[in-house]
């Protein structure tokens, strides 16, 4: 089995690319394949039962490219569906929850932290029960903003409005005391400045996205399947998507900082 085989990521849409961009930087020899169920984004508001089927739709599709490991880049999904599909597969899989709160634990001063994150995944407590299996009396304040997804997979993240809902969503975190707030939906890294404008510079945004990329380097080399600049010298990368490529290319590129990305519309239907 050679190394060069690619790294899959899934996501509802184009969050998981917060996790690429880190990828990219940090792990230049590997191949990427992604995939963004943009036709059926947002998962956030979506019943746990269907967000795992989606869920398993695409690990199937990456699965046929022969992927050599798989990253939920979807806290949303990684919430409901990783336990399952880690169990399932005989590959490497790896979610976005555990290593947010492993950073956030490191980085918090007082041991309060904030969680925003999508309604799917505030309600499933899935990053206070992570949080305080590591810091057992860290006070946790969770805030679900379902408006900042539909913001960024409009591209409007640069946006007036956006800057007025994150104001307003970000509110009730004001006068909690908090050190540091998770980003804990790979989307929200887009709205970062607005965020940090708003929460104010004394708050460290923990990126849960970019954090997990540590992690996938630290399991590519345990199973030794990382790929060396021998195995690939030219990794190639390639981006699906179940809704309209030029809206996903245009997002892609402007936050990879790029102007190769051409996506592949795909239909999960088979899937
Ligand atoms: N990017 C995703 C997350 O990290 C999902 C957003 C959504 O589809 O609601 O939770």
């Amino acid at each position: 089995m050679t190394n060069n085989r690619p790294i899959g990521f899934i996501d509802s849409g184009v969050g998981g690319l917060t996790v690429v961009k880190e990828a990219i930087k940090q792990l230049p020899n590997e191949s990427i394949l992604y995939l963004g169920d943009t036709a059926r984004c947002p998962y956030g508001p979506r019943p746990a039962e269907q967000v795992i089927a989606y869920t398993w739709q695409m690990t199937r599709f990456l699965l046929e490219k022969n992927i050599k490991m798989l990253v939920i880049a979807c806290n949303t999904a990684t919430a409901v569906a990783l336990e399952e599909i880690k169990e399932k597969l005989a590959i490497p899989v790896i979610g976005v929850i555990l290593p947010g709160s492993r950073a956030a634990v490191k980085a918090s001063k007082n041991q309060r932290i904030g969680v925003i994150g999508t309604n799917g995944t505030i309600k499933s407590d899935s990053y206070k029960r992570a949080l305080h299996g590591k810091a057992p009396h860290a006070s946790v304040v969770s805030l679900a903003c379902p408006k900042f997804v539909p913001i960024v997979e409009s591209k409007q993240y640069h946006s007036s409005v956006a800057k007025k809902i994150v104001a307003e969503t970000l509110r009730p975190l004001k006068n909690k005391r908090l050190d540091t707030v998770i980003l804990g939906c790979t989307h929200y890294p887009l709205l970062r400045p607005l965020i940090q404008n708003e929460l104010g510079a004394h708050i460290q945004l923990i990126d849960s996205g970019a954090e997990t990329v540590g992690e996938v380097s630290t399991l590519l080399d345990y199973f030794s399947i990382a790929a060396t600049s021998q195995d690939d010298p030219h990794p190639q990368h390639a981006f699906f998507t179940t809704g309209s490529p030029k809206i996903f290319d245009e997002i892609a590129n402007d936050w990879l900082d790029l102007d190769t990305i051409s996506s592949i519309h795909t239909d999960l239907g088979g899937f």
